[in-house]
C-alpha cells in the first residue's frame, strides 16, 4: 500500500491538496481516538468507476457517529458526491475509500464538548488486504490471547477510531507468531472476529456466520456474502460459533471491505479442510468478484457509479 498517488484529500467540504490535509496535535481525536470512520471500495467496471455499496457505508458511519454524539455536518447524498467527486479529482478507477469524521481542537478533557466535527476523506488504490495469494489459496490465522471487548464496554456494531486498539494488539501477535491475521474470541470465550472482518465457516455445504450479539461489527461484506450465499442456493444461518465449529469445518472465509472475501486454511497449525480455497468459499468469491466488477445483474444494485454524479 502507497499514499504516493494521493494529489487529493477532500476535508470539510473542499477539495485540498495532500500536504494541505493536516491535523493539529491538539485535537481530541488524536489523544482520545474519538472519531468514527469508514473503509469503501470502488471497483473498476466496464463502465467505469463504481463504489461498492457506498450509501450502506455512509449510513453506518451516521450510525457510528451517533453512538458517539458526533453530528455529522453533512448528508449521505452529500458525502456520497464527495466521494465520487474525490475519486474524479485523483483519477483513480479503482481505490480505497476512507471517511473519518473526528473531533478537532478546542480542550481536551475526556468529555469533547465544543470541540468542532471534522471531516475529512482519503482515496488510495489499495491491493488485496491479505494478499493475492491469501485470496487465492487462503491464509494462516491465529487465535488472539487478547479477547474482542463486548458492546457493554463500547458497541462493537459502531466503526470508531479508538476501538480499533483492541485490534491493533491482535494483530501485533498475530504479526509476531508469523500469522497473516487475528481471530478474537469474544469475552464469553466464543468466536467473535477477525481484526478487521466477519467470519463464515461451512460443513457439510451449509454456511454459518455469527451475528451482532457476538461482539461483531455487522459487515456490509458479511451481508453482501449471506446475499450471495443464498442466491447461489445455499442454507445460510446466524448463529454463535465455537472454536470446535471451525477447527472442525470443511471451509471458512474472512469477509471484509478491505479483506474482500479471502478464504482461512488454518488456523494455529490446524489445516482447515483440504488446506486450501474450498468449492463453496469459491463460488461465493467469484460471484462477489463479478459483483463488485458489474459483471453479475444481480447485484447493480450495489454499485454507484462514480461519473453519475460527476457528470450531472
Ligand atoms: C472489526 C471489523 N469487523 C468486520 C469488518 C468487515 O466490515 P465490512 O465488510 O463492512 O468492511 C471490518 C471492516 O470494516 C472490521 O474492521
Amino acid at each position: 500500500m502507497s499514499f504516493e498517488n494521493i494529489d487529493w484529500i477532500w476535508k470539510n467540504g473542499e477539495i485540498i491538496p495532500w500536504a494541505d490535509a493536516t491535523v493539529h496535535v491538539s485535537a481530541h481525536g488524536l489523544h482520545y481516538g474519538s472519531g468514527v470512520f469508514e473503509g469503501v471500495r470502488c471497483y473498476e467496471t466496464e463502465t467505469g468507476p463504481a463504489i461498492f455499496r457506498l450509501r450502506e457505508h455512509l449510513e453506518r458511519l451516521d450510525a457510528s457517529a451517533a453512538v458517539y454524539n458526533i453530528k455529522i455536518p453533512y448528508s449521505v447524498e452529500a458525502l456520497e458526491d464527495s466521494v465520487c467527486e474525490l475519486i474524479t479529482r485523483n483519477g483513480f478507477s479503482s481505490c480505497y475509500v476512507r471517511p473519518i469524521v473526528y473531533m478537532g481542537s478546542a480542550s481536551l478533557g475526556v468529555h469533547p464538548g465544543k470541540c468542532p466535527v471534522e471531516v475529512a476523506m482519503m482515496a488510495w488504490p489499495w491491493a488485496a488486504y491479505l494478499g493475492a495469494e491469501g485470496l487465492e489459496k487462503g491464509v494462516r490465522i491465529t487465535v488472539s490471547p487478547w479477547r474482542k471487548f463486548h458492546s457493554s464496554m463500547m458497541p462493537t456494531t459502531a466503526k470508531a477510531c479508538g476501538q480499533y486498539l483492541n485490534s491493533i494488539l491482535a494483530v501485533q501477535d498475530a504479526f509476531s507468531r508469523g500469522y497473516d491475521e487475528a481471530l478474537l474470541l469474544d469475552m464469553h470465550g466464543s468466536l467473535a472476529e477477525g481484526s478487521g472482518e466477519n467470519l463464515f465457516v461451512i460443513r457439510d455445504g451449509k454456511i454459518v456466520t455469527n451475528k451482532a450479539d457476538d461482539s461483531i461489527l455487522m459487515g456490509i461484506t458479511r451481508d453482501s456474502a449471506i446475499e450471495i450465499a443464498k442466491e447461489l442456493g445455499f442454507s445460510v444461518e446466524a448463529k454463535s460459533l465455537e472454536l470446535n465449529d471451525l477447527l472442525g469445518a470443511d471451509e471458512a472465509f474472512f469477509t471484509g471491505t478491505a479483506a474482500e472475501i479471502t478464504p482461512i486454511r488454518e488456523v494455529d497449525g490446524k489445516v482447515i479442510g483440504e488446506g486450501k480455497r474450498g468449492p463453496v468459499t469459491k463460488q461465493i468469491q467469484d460471484t462477489f468478484f463479478d459483483a463488485v466488477a458489474g459483471r453479475d445483474a444481480r447485484f447493480s444494485k450495489w454499485l454507484h457509479p462514480v461519473m453519475r454524479t460527476v457528470a450531472a
